[in-house]
């Protein structure tokens, strides 16, 4: 598809999403939201791939926030406008059916820092510069930083992020759980693409329901949490994949899943 601000490519059963405005450090704006919302869409009907990578164009950024210049005139009914396009686009990657990785080089600051935080998981390169500096021009975070990061970090750690608008090291957000790993920088889409690959060669009917069971039972209760991971896990039974699995196992081979 031709989008200005948006590339896809597909490797295997990887697919690599990057937003690509290096100019103007991949700062999101309404079409760039828009392009991204088309990409997810077209990799959640592609029966090709199993994993998702994130990932931002040029080596200073992953993503330098939401679109500056666009918001300033912004009215306050489109101001609202504009968080609820994001928080929808995000919310698409936080419920898509395929694990997504953010590989992060660089800037991922406000809105970028909110994109990164709807992936499943984070990898960070050394380079990477994690932060929330929405107060500093006056607006609190609008794609939905005040919900996840709390979520992700805990409410104190979070507070001071998003309170200060301070920016924190790869190694910080390592250490706070932000970052899954941190890698030099040369090898971040090798380690994206090798995390992806152990991902993709697991039973993928079981992946994709503990993404949902994850996410699902973060906004429920443990009771209900625990109710639907049964249920997650007897649909298994319904799966080639289960069969395939178990019965690798006892024969002593290596399973050949169907995603099935
Ligand atoms: C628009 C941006 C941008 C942004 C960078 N640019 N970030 N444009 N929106 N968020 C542009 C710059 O204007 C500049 O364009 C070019 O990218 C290179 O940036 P520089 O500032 O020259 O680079 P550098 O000096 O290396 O500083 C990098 C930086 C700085 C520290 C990341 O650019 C910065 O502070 N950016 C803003 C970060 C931020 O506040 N993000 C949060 C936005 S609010 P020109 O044309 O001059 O070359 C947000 C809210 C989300 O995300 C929720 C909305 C509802």
């Amino acid at each position: 598809m031709g989008w200005n601000n948006i590339l896809l490519e597909t490797e295997g059963n990887t697919a690599v999403v990057t937003i690509n405005r290096p100019r103007a450090l991949n700062a999101l704006n309404s079409e760039t939201l828009q392009e991204l919302s088309q990409a997810i869409d077209q990799v959640a009907g592609d029966p090709a791939v199993s994993v998702v990578i994130v990932t931002g164009a040029g080596e200073k950024a992953f993503v330098a926030g939401a679109d500056i210049s666009q918001m300033k005139e912004m009215s306050p009914l489109e101001a609202r406008e504009f968080a609820r396009l994001g928080q929808q686009v995000f919310d698409k990657i936080e419920n898509l059916a395929k694990p997504v990785i953010a590989a992060v080089k660089g800037f991922a600051l406000g809105g970028g820092c909110e994109l990164s935080m709807a992936c499943d998981m984070r990898i960070a390169a050394d380079n990477a510069r994690f932060g929330q500096p929405e107060v500093g021009l006056g607006i609190t975070a609008g794609f939905a930083g005040t919900q996840r990061l709390p979520r992700l970090v805990g409410k104190g750690v979070a507070s001071e992020i998003l309170m200060t608008g301070d920016m924190i090291s790869a190694e910080e957000a390592h250490r706070i759980g932000l970052a899954n790993k941190v890698v030099p920088a040369a090898d971040l889409l090798k380690a994206a693409r090798d995390l992806a690959a152990r991902i993709a060669s697991k039973g993928q009917v079981a992946v994709r329901l503990t993404k949902s069971a994850i996410h699902q039972g973060l906004n429920m209760d443990i009771e209900r949490g625990q109710a639907f991971e049964a249920d997650a896990f007897a649909l298994c039974f319904t799966s080639a994949d289960q069969k395939e699995g178990m019965d690798a196992f006892l024969n002593k081979r290596k399973p050949n899943f169907s995603g099935k």
